[in-house]
């Protein structure tokens, strides 16, 4: 097939590492990057800007319609203007775990982030990248780490970024996330019956980025 563009799909619940993996795997293989989450949190930071209700779907979609997002050197941009540090705020992450519960919001999204498969390949992260949005990819990951430990790299992550966060309550709000993804009717955060579950708790992205490799 000439058009086939072959995906690797990195799913998983908050703070396991997804991010930092899949950019390091599409830097080491010349591949596009999706960061889905990214494109979830401006949606969602679209719809706390213009204040449109939680239960009213079809506001939501007009936003997102409208939302033009991309990414330039490692920056999110949301019309026009640098969201990158907006998106990352617990807030803004609770707020995206709510909306990415709607199911005409994860329809509106499907085709943008499908859009991101181009030549010579794409690494994808989010939570139902080998599920729903690219179920026939080569090689499908799913990354945990315990809960202890997502929230403290999820901490020092947002410390680095200048963005101040209590350790307890990360912690509790990354519970409420993954609770909130995971038991969802629509696109559950679960693994995929043909990925490769890695526990990253006791390894350092290196050695995950290498366990990913020799699978390829
Ligand atoms: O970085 P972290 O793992 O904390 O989150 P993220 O990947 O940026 O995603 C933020 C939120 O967006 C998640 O908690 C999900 O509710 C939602 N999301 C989703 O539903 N589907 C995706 N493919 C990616 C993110």
């Amino acid at each position: 097939m000439s058009n086939y563009v072959p995906v690797i799909t990195i799913d998983g619940p908050a703070g396991a590492g997804k991010g930092t993996i899949a950019g390091l795997l599409a830097k080491r293989l010349g591949w596009h990057l999706l960061d889905s989450g990214a494109i979830y949190r401006a949606a969602a930071l679209e719809t706390m800007k213009q204040c449109v209700a939680l239960n009213d779907s079809q506001a939501i979609i007009d936003t997102l319609n409208k939302m033009d997002v991309c990414f330039i050197d490692g920056k999110v941009i949301a019309c026009g203007e640098d969201v990158s540090l907006a998106i990352r705020t617990p807030e803004c992450a609770g707020m995206t775990s709510k909306i990415a519960a709607i199911s005409v919001v994860r329809a509106a999204l499907l085709e943008r982030q499908r859009a991101f498969a181009a030549s010579p390949g794409l690494v994808a992260d989010g939570r139902d990248m080998g599920t729903v949005v690219f179920p026939d990819a080569k090689l499908k990951i799913f990354l945990t780490a315990s809960p202890e430990i997502r929230g403290e790299r999820r901490f020092k992550q947002l410390s680095e970024q200048g963005i101040s966060a209590n350790l307890a309550t990360l912690i509790d709000e990354i519970a409420a996330r993954d609770e909130r993804d995971a038991g969802r009717a629509v696109a559950p955060l679960r693994a995929a019956d043909d990925a490769i579950t890695i526990d990253s708790s006791r390894m350092t992205p290196q050695e995950v980025l290498e366990m990913i490799s020799s699978f390829l």
